[in-house]
């Protein structure tokens, strides 16, 4: 008998091509959003289950799906899923780091560039027509290049934005939970400080560090009003790690820059303040949005479900 699973949102189909060789696939390529008690019903007689960042797999939903074994998250982060409730359990949690860095790091390189540069306002006056010729002060923006970045959070994410950093002439500094070996500091030209080192120093500061209860609202008013009056927020990790009312207040008031964002506090829903911003890039949670890397991220996820199920230990293994 091949182990029952379900797929919550729409994958690629080769994804479920290669899950279907090994397990009896529950998919969902028409992409329909369920409710958790809809899930919770589904995954009552399933061995497990590949589902998105989106899905809460808490403890109260673990309590209705005897027979899972398998939480397979099409994620790195995991802030989704109760793993102290999985492994109670003996259930297997997984994610995908990895595949999906330079996307990522890409992306929070693009918002960097993007505040900096003014892109998403300046081509919305662009297309409106305004624009009637070239002016030595029309559109300052802010260089990139030569200024000091601070990343929270120097994972392998935080190492791969470091990294474009070099071909910018910056200045890298960095806050970790702890500090990155030296060979990894030289090769990064990154330097180990304190939080408030970060935020009091840096030209560009880029949160990406994981969403947990210690991290919810690391960056709030009082942290927001240690950056410096011409500093840039980025945050491509997750929402909830920023007090979104505090950043807009801070936008409004002149305390920083500019922010550049992809995630949000309660996404999809926006914090309306944001949308009357001129200075804040928004991006609907696209990190790793290439065509490439959300394939590799679909594979890996199925890949640690089917090793999960025949008893292997999956190649990403979350629980302790
Ligand atoms: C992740 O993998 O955690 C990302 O946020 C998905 O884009």
């Amino acid at each position: 008998m091949k182990p029952r699973v379900v797929v919550t949102r729409e994958v690629f189909d080769e994804t479920i091509d290669f899950l279907a060789q090994h397990c009896e696939v529950d998919a969902n390529q028409a992409d329909a959003a369920h409710t958790p008690d809809a899930l919770a019903q589904k995954l009552a007689d399933k061995d497990g289950v590949m589902c998105a960042l989106t899905d809460r797999i808490d403890a109260a939903l673990i309590a209705r799906c005897p027979r899972l074994k398998a939480v397979a998250n099409i994620a790195v982060g995991y802030n989704n899923i109760d793993v102290a409730a999985c492994s109670a359990r003996n259930i297997r949690v997984t994610n995908t780091p990895g595949v999906l860095d330079d996307s990522t790091a890409d992306l929070a390189w693009a918002l960097m560039l993007a505040t900096a540069r003014r892109v998403t306002e300046v081509e919305s006056y662009i297309r409106k027509g305004e624009w009637t010729g070239w002016r030595l002060k029309q559109w300052l923006g802010t260089d990139v290049h030569h200024a000091t970045l601070g990343i929270i959070g120097m994972g392998r994410i935080g190492q791969a934005i470091a990294k474009r950093a070099l071909g910018f002439d910056m200045k890298v500094l960095y806050h970790n939970r702890k500090p990155l070996a030296a060979a990894i500091e030289r090769r990064l030209n990154a330097t180990y400080v304190s939080l408030d080192d970060v935020l009091t120093q840096s030209d560009f500061v880029v949160l990406q560090m994981p969403y947990s209860p210690e991290t919810h609202h690391l960056i709030d008013a009082v942290q927001l009003g240690k950056m410096k009056p011409t500093a840039i927020l980025i945050n491509s990790t997750r929402g909830g790690v920023v007090d979104d009312a505090a950043l807009i207040e801070a936008l409004k008031t002149g305390v920083i820059r500019a922010a550049g964002l992809d995630v949000f506090e309660g996404e999809p829903k926006l914090n309306p303040g944001f949308l009357e911003l001129k200075n804040v890039v928004l991006v609907p949670h696209i990190g790793s949005s290439t065509e490439a890397t959300r394939r590799a991220m679909a594979m890996t996820a199925a890949t640690n479900l089917v090793a999960a199920l025949s008893g292997k230990k999956p190649p990403n293994l979350v629980n302790p």
